[in-house]
């Protein structure tokens, strides 16, 4: 017998069962389900509603499911749809028909979306955690490997020299906004829909102030309507979670670069690599690759739920079911990225004689070479025009900036003197950047402390 059973005449097509059940998914929310069906229990008793022991009789009996669940001795059926009438029929089953009296008030479509923001709030609270320890991290890479200078590139093509650490920094700095980002999220997943009803409220005198303070939420939806049929909050947590996503998904291109024989930057630990069946040399960066890989899932999940969303008419409608599975699944794939980030950086090893042979081979110290010709009052436009000439003259003879005699700069240019030299230098090119923002050491260490007071 179906809860709602009363107004049918015969029972439901047994495909329709299988098809409208969400049982199978959402049974993920029955800690957060049973938690507001206790506290709208509550209210219902305190306001008198329903008589305090019946209140009480159907609190202890949500006790006991909840125990039952933890404990494995609980078996979902998809003939009751969802959690909500799972639950419900359980305890019904346990305590009697008393217990059909916590449902007054109340409607599945503001439970859900209750339960949903109740899972949502704790679930952002754990990712922001999660970032955090990343950014920590950071901080720590970039403070022991401080003195590393590395190649800076745009468009794939050396630029300019920069430390490692303001390369580790700059995505301290990315997963910051995150961190507020979703801490912003947070804000709209910390609002109490349960009240709303069905969509246009309730005929009992409820006390949704005293369920929003049992639940710790700050907000209550202050239109019903609006309570049980939007999805924005869980919509600004794809796009968060989607934004972190991208984050990780340049960083893991950066790493599985880094780590390529062509590179040969860093080094990545055995512990987050796989090999392969058939080339025994092989060491790949799966986990880099994967979390790459699942950024395009994550994306999808976001564009599923806004598709769903749109022109959707107010209020409940069965369509809003479909929110579950990818949020579901984006709280998965996120946390396991986060959980499996921070100790692929921190034992990823950085290769200091590589770095130190690669930033003297390049071309990156032109740009310092132009500023020294107008730090003698040659205007910008010329300097570069003859430090291009250079670099070609360099390119035709395989020479690099240091490898030309005084004699050969002074062919180009009766400005140069010996001190050249001093300003090509990759660590001297770093240090020249003495800018707030910029990659000079001190502005990093700056940056580092920063950092470490936001971290706490
Ligand atoms: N399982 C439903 C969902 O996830 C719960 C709300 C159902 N409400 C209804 N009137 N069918 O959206």
């Amino acid at each position: 017998m179906k809860l709602w059973g009363g107004r049918f005449t015969k029972s439901t097509h047994k495909l329709v069962d299988e098809f409208t059940a969400s049982v199978l998914f959402d049974q993920k929310l029955w800690n957060e389900d049973i938690k507001g069906s206790i506290a709208h229990v509550t209210m219902l008793g305190k306001q008198g509603i329903i008589p305090q022991a019946d209140a009480e009789t159907i609190k202890n009996g949500l006790l006991v499911i909840r125990e039952r669940i933890e404990n494995d001795e609980f078996t979902f059926s998809v003939t009751d749809e969802d959690v909500h009438m799972n639950i419900e029929k359980a305890l019904i089953e346990e305590i009697g028909p008393v217990g059909g009296k916590l449902h007054t008030g109340r409607s599945r479509n503001d439970q859900v979306s209750t339960d949903m923001h109740l899972f949502l709030c704790s679930r952002i609270k754990e990712i922001v955690e999660l970032l955090k320890g990343l950014q920590q991290v950071l901080v720590q890479k970039a403070e022991t490997n401080i003195d590393i200078v590395i190649p800076g590139y745009t468009h794939l093509q050396r630029a300019q020299p920069i430390l490692f650490a303001h390369h580790m920094m700059a995505y301290f700095w990315m997963f910051q906004r995150d961190v507020e980002r979703f801490e912003d999220a947070y804000k709209r997943a910390d609002i109490l829909p349960l009240g709303a009803g069905a969509m246009a409220g309730t005929t009992f005198p409820i006390d949704r102030q005293f369920v929003a303070d049992q639940l710790g939420f700050t907000n209550i939806y202050e239109n019903s309507l609006d309570a049980v049929s939007d999805r924005d909050y869980i919509l600004e947590f794809l796009s968060a979670a989607s934004i972190t996503m991208m984050h990780l998904s340049r960083f893991c291109e950066e790493l599985i670069l880094w780590s390529s024989t062509e590179f040969q930057f860093i080094e990545l630990d055995d512990a987050f690599c796989t090999g392969s069946s058939i080339m025994p040399q092989k060491k790949n960066p799966d986990v880099a690759e994967l979390v790459r890989g699942k950024t395009g899932r994550v994306y999808g999940h976001l564009m599923s739920l806004l598709t769903i969303m749109k022109s959707l008419p107010l209020a409940y409608n069965k369509d809003l079911q479909e929110d579950k599975e990818g949020m579901f699944d984006v709280v998965e794939t996120l946390k396991m990225s986060l959980t499996l980030f921070a100790p692929m950086i921190e034992t990823m090893k950085v290769n200091e004689d590589v770095l130190k042979k690669t930033v003297n081979q390049d071309f990156a110290n032109a740009t310092d070479l132009a500023d020294y010709l107008v730090r003698k009052h040659l205007p910008f436009r010329d300097a570069h025009e003859v430090i291009g000439k250079i670099v070609l003259h360099c390119i035709q003879n395989k020479k690099f900036l240091p490898d030309l005699t005084i004699e050969e700069y002074k062919e180009f240019s009766d400005l140069f003197d010996k001190d050249v030299y001093q300003v090509i230098d990759p660590i001297n090119v770093v240090n020249a950047r003495n800018v707030l923002g910029g990659t000079a050491k001190p502005q990093v260490l700056q940056a580092i402390e920063k950092a470490k007071i936001l971290l706490g």
